[in-house]
C-alpha cells in the first residue's frame, strides 16, 4: 500500500481530547485519469474534499485489534476533484483512544495519545505521470467545530469556531500494523421520523421514534449564531413516563450543538448512539419536532432470512431480533449499543451467531472479525473475553472464549464455506491446548474464571447469593459449564479437522477422555436447567432421553417457566424438541408473562432485552447498573424458529442438500420462513386448515421433507401438502 510512504501526522502539543482536521491544499493542473485516496488514523475520521464527504464509510476505520491491525480504507475520489483542491481529514478519538485501550497503555484519558492521521493520495494523469501526495511535511491541521468526541461521550460541536490553520507535526508511530480494509463498511441506513413528542411529567421535551436504534439524530434548522441545541439519549421511560438514563452509566451519549447564523443541518460525524427516544435539553427558538429525524447505522450485510407468524405478538419478536442484530452488528459483533460497554463480548457474539448467520449474510462481518479473534489470541492459547482486546479484561471462561471454534463451524454450516475452518484451524488447536494448562481437573475444565450460566433465574427459592456479581452468574456448575464447552470445542476441532485432511487422532483420544470425564463427573448432579441442556446439546450423556424427559419435567412443574441464562437458553429449546418435548417448546416461546420471550413484547419492547425483567410488571427495572434493552443474546431463539418450528436445516453444510422437518402447534395459526442460501431460497409455510395442516415448501436443493413422522425426498422445487 502506497500510504507506507506517508508519515503520521498530529496537532503538535495538542491533548488527547482535541478533535483536530487535518488539510492538504493541492492543485491538479492536468487532466485526471484515476485518484485513489488511502487513509486511517488513531481514532474515527470523516474525510472531505472540496466540501463534499468522502465515502459512505461511518466511523472509518471501524475496529480492530489495533495493535497487530488497523484498516486502511481506500476511496476513488476523482469526481470530488477540481482544478483547486482543499482534503480535510477529522480526528475524533473513536475506540482507538479510550479508557483500558491496550494499545494507548493507560486509563488515564489525559495520558492517551493524541490525533494522528496517515494518508496516501496517487493521482494518475491521462498522459500517464503520477503525482503522489503523502501526509508528512506540508499538511496543515487547526482545531475542528468537533470540540469533543468520543463513543461514550456522544459530539460536541461549535459552528461558531474559527479554524487557524498551523504546519501539521510528522511523528512516530507503528505502521507494521496497517492493513486494508476486511470488513463490510458501516454504512447510513433507514431514516426514522418521530413517532410522538410530548413533554414528560417532568416537565421534559421528548421525542419517541418508536423504534429502539443504533445510529445519530439528524437536523435542520435556522439559528441565530452561538443559539444551541443539546440532545440526552435514552432507551426507555421509567415508570412515571420520565426520561431515563441511569441504564447509560458512564456513557453520557448527547450532542451538545451550537449553531452558527442561518439555516443548517448537521448529523454527529464521529460518533453513534443507542436510543429510542431524544430529550431536547435545550433547542433554538422555535425549533420543532418535525426538523429531527434518526438514521440507523449498522454493517452493510444482505438480509437474507425472514419470519412471519400469524401472531402479531411473535412478529413483533421477530422484528425486535431484527432490530437488535442490526444495533449490534456494527463494524464487530457487541453486546450492545448503548451503555459503556459496546464490546465485542465473544459470549454473546457466540450465542446470537446461529440467529445472526441465518437473518443476514455476515460472511464478511465476521471474517474480520474472526482474523481479530486471532490476533488477539495470546500466545500461550487464551482467548480474550472481549476481541477487540482491552486491558481490563481476562480469558473467557466456557461459552464466551469458545466463540473461537463455535462461530467458524457455524459459518460452515450456513455457508458452507471450508476456508472459515481453515482460517481458524490453528487458533482452534491452540485454545483447546490452553485449557489444560489453567485447569485443576485431567481432561475437564476446573477452577478457572467462568461467568457461569449468565444471568441465569435458577437461584433455589430462598437463596440469597452472597454478592450482586454472583446473583447475576446463576446457580449452575461452573465446572460443569466449562467442561461441556471444552468437550465442544475438542468435538469441533476433529470435526474441522476432518474436514480439512488433518490428523486428528490424538483429539479423538482427548474428546473421549473428556466424555468419560464427565460423564463420571457430572451425570449424578444434573440439577439446573442449564446444567441438563449442556448434557444434551454436547451429547455428554448415555441416557439423552430420560435426561430430556427430567428437564422437561422441571419446566412444567416450576410453573413452565425457563431459568436458563445467557449459556442454557439458546439450546433450551433445540434439547426439548429434539427428544419430543417440542409443545413445552412452544409454550416457553410463547409465553407472555415473565420470563417468557413475549413478556417483553407485552411491555412495548421494539429490540431484545438483557434481562427478561428488563422492565418489571410494576414498571419498576431490573437494576440500574446492568440493564440494555438492546442486548441480542435471547434473540437467538430465532434459529429455533427457522430450524424446528419451521424446520428448515442443512443436510449438507450450506444447504447443499436440505432437510425440512416443520414442527407446527395448534397454538399458532400459520408461520412462514424464508431463507436464502447460497443455493437459493428455501421456504417453509404451514397454516392450520380446516382438514389439517397445509404445508408449502420450496427448495432449490434436493431435500428430504419430514411431516408428521414421515419422510420423504424431493428434488428442487415447490411443493404443496
Ligand atoms: C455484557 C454481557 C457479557 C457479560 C459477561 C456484560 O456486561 O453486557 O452481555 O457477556 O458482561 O458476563
Amino acid at each position: 500500500m502506497l500510504i507506507q510512504n506517508a508519515s503520521w501526522i498530529t496537532m503538535e502539543g495538542a491533548a488527547s481530547t482535541v478533535v483536530p482536521v487535518f488539510r492538504k491544499i493541492f492543485s491538479c493542473g492536468k487532466p485526471i485519469r484515476t485518484a485513489v485516496l488511502e487513509v486511517t488514523c488513531d481514532g474515527v475520521y470523516e474525510a472531505v474534499m472540496n466540501g463534499r464527504r468522502i465515502g459512505d464509510f461511518v466511523l472509518a476505520p471501524g475496529w480492530t485489534e489495533y495493535r497487530k491491525r488497523l484498516q486502511v480504507q481506500t476511496y476513488d475520489v476523482k469526481d470530488l476533484l477540481k482544478e483547486e483542491n482543499t482534503l480535510e481529514i477529522t480526528v475524533g478519538n473513536g475506540w482507538y483512544r479510550r479508557t483500558n485501550a491496550p494499545w494507548t497503555g493507560t486509563s488515564n484519558p489525559d495520558e492517551f495519545l493524541p490525533a494522528m492521521l496517515i494518508a496516501a493520495l496517487r493521482l494518475t494523469m491521462e498522459d500517464g505521470n503520477e503525482e503522489i501526495i503523502l501526509t508528512g511535511s506540508g499538511w496543515e491541521v487547526s482545531d475542528s467545530t468537533v470540540t469533543l468526541s468520543g463513543i461514550f461521550i456522544g459530539e460536541d460541536v461549535d459552528m461558531t469556531r474559527k479554524t487557524a490553520f498551523v504546519p501539521a507535526a510528522v511523528c512516530e508511530y507503528p505502521k507494521d500494523m496497517l492493513i486494508p480494509q476486511e470488513g463490510p463498511e458501516v454504512h447510513e441506513q433507514e431514516k426514522v421520523w418521530p413517532r410522538a413528542s410530548f413533554r414528560t411529567p417532568k416537565g421534559e421535551w421528548v421525542i419517541d421514534f418508536g423504534q429502539n436504534l443504533t445510529g445519530y439524530m439528524a437536523f435542520e434548522l435556522d439559528a441565530r449564531a452561538g443559539e444551541k441545541l443539546s440532545i440526552s439519549t435514552a432507551e426507555v421511560l421509567d415508570r412515571e413516563g420520565n426520561f431515563y438514563t441511569a441504564n447509560y452509566r458512564s456513557a453520557r451519549s448527547q450532542l451538545h450543538y451550537i449553531c452558527r447564523e442561518g439555516h443548517q443541518s448537521y448529523k454527529p460525524r464521529l460518533t453513534f448512539f443507542g436510543f429510542r427516544y431524544l430529550r431536547i435539553d435545550e433547542a433554538p427558538e422555535g425549533f420543532t419536532t418535525e426538523q429531527i429525524h434518526a438514521v440507523v447505522l449498522h454493517s452493510e450485510m444482505k438480509r437474507t432470512g425472514w419470519l412471519e407468524s400469524s401472531d402479531p405478538m411473535l412478529n413483533q419478536l421477530f422484528s425486535n431480533i431484527i432490530w437488535s442484530q442490526k444495533g449490534n452488528y456494527l463494524d464487530i459483533p457487541t453486546d450492545c449499543p448503548q451503555r459503556d460497554e459496546r464490546y465485542g463480548w465473544t459470549g454473546d457474539g457466540q450465542i446470537f451467531c446461529r440467529a445472526g448467520t441465518l437473518q443476514y449474510d455476515v460472511r464478511q462481518f465476521f471474517r474480520k472479525w474472526l482474523a481479530d479473534v486471532r490476533a488477539a489470541q495470546h500466545e500461550n492459547g487464551w482467548v480474550p473475553e472481549v476481541v477487540p482486546s482491552l486491558t481490563a479484561y481476562k480469558p473467557g471462561g466456557g461459552g464466551w472464549s469458545d466463540a473461537v471454534t463455535i462461530i467458524p463451524w457455524q459459518l460452515y454450516q450456513t455457508y458452507g464455506d471450508i476456508s472459515f475452518l481453515a482460517d481458524m484451524y490453528e487458533a482452534m488447536e491452540k485454545w483447546i491446548a490452553y485449557i489444560p494448562t489453567v485447569s485443576t481437573t485431567k481432561d475437564l475444565w476446573t477452577g478457572c474464571w467462568t461467568y457461569g450460566d449468565w444471568l441465569a433465574l435458577d437461584w433455589p427459592e430462598g437463596y440469597v447469593p452472597a454478592t450482586i456479581e454472583l446473583s447475576k452468574r446463576g446457580y449452575s456448575n461452573d465446572d460443569l459449564i466449562c467442561s461441556a464447552f471444552y468437550a465442544n470445542s475438542t468435538d469441533i476441532v476433529i470435526r474441522a479437522g476432518r474436514l480439512l485432511g488433518k490428523d486428528v487422532s490424538e483429539y479423538e483420544t482427548l474428546y473421549s477422555r473428556i466424555v468419560s470425564a464427565y460423564k463420571e463427573k457430572f451425570s449424578g448432579c444434573l440439577n439446573t436447567q442449564t446444567e441438563k441442556v449442556l448434557t444434551l446439546h454436547f451429547n455428554l450423556t448415555d441416557e439423552p432421553q430420560t435426561l430430556a424427559d427430567a428437564l422437561a419435567e422441571q419446566i412444567r412443574a416450576c410453573g413452565m417457566k425457563l431459568q436458563t441464562g445467557l449459556v442454557g437458553t439458546p439450546y433450551l429449546l433445540h434439547e426439548l424438541s429434539r427428544y419430543g418435548h417440542t409443545d413445552i417448546a412452544w409454550s416457553l416461546l410463547l409465553r407472555k408473562e415473565y420470563p417468557g420471550w413475549l413478556y417483553s413484547v407485552s411491555r412495548g419492547a421494539t429490540t431484545v432485552w438483557e434481562h427478561w425483567d428488563g422492565i418489571k410488571p410494576d414498571g419498576s427495572f431490573w437494576d440500574d447498573d446492568m440493564n440494555s434493552y438492546n442486548h441480542y443474546a435471547y434473540g437467538s431463539v430465532a434459529d429455533w424458529v427457522f430450524g424446528v418450528a419451521s424446520g428448515i436445516q442443512p443436510a449438507e453444510a450450506g444447504y447443499a442438500k436440505a432437510r425440512i422437518a416443520p414442527q407446527p402447534d395448534p397454538r399458532l395459526n400459520s408461520l412462514c420462513a424464508v431463507l436464502d442460501t447460497i443455493h437459493g431460497q428455501i421456504r417453509s409455510f404451514w397454516k392450520y386448515t380446516e382438514d389439517g395442516i397445509r404445508y408449502e415448501i420450496d427448495t432449490p436443493v434436493q431435500t428430504e421433507v419430514v411431516l408428521n413422522g414421515k419422510t420423504c425426498t424431493v428434488e428442487k422445487g415447490k411443493y404443496l401438502f
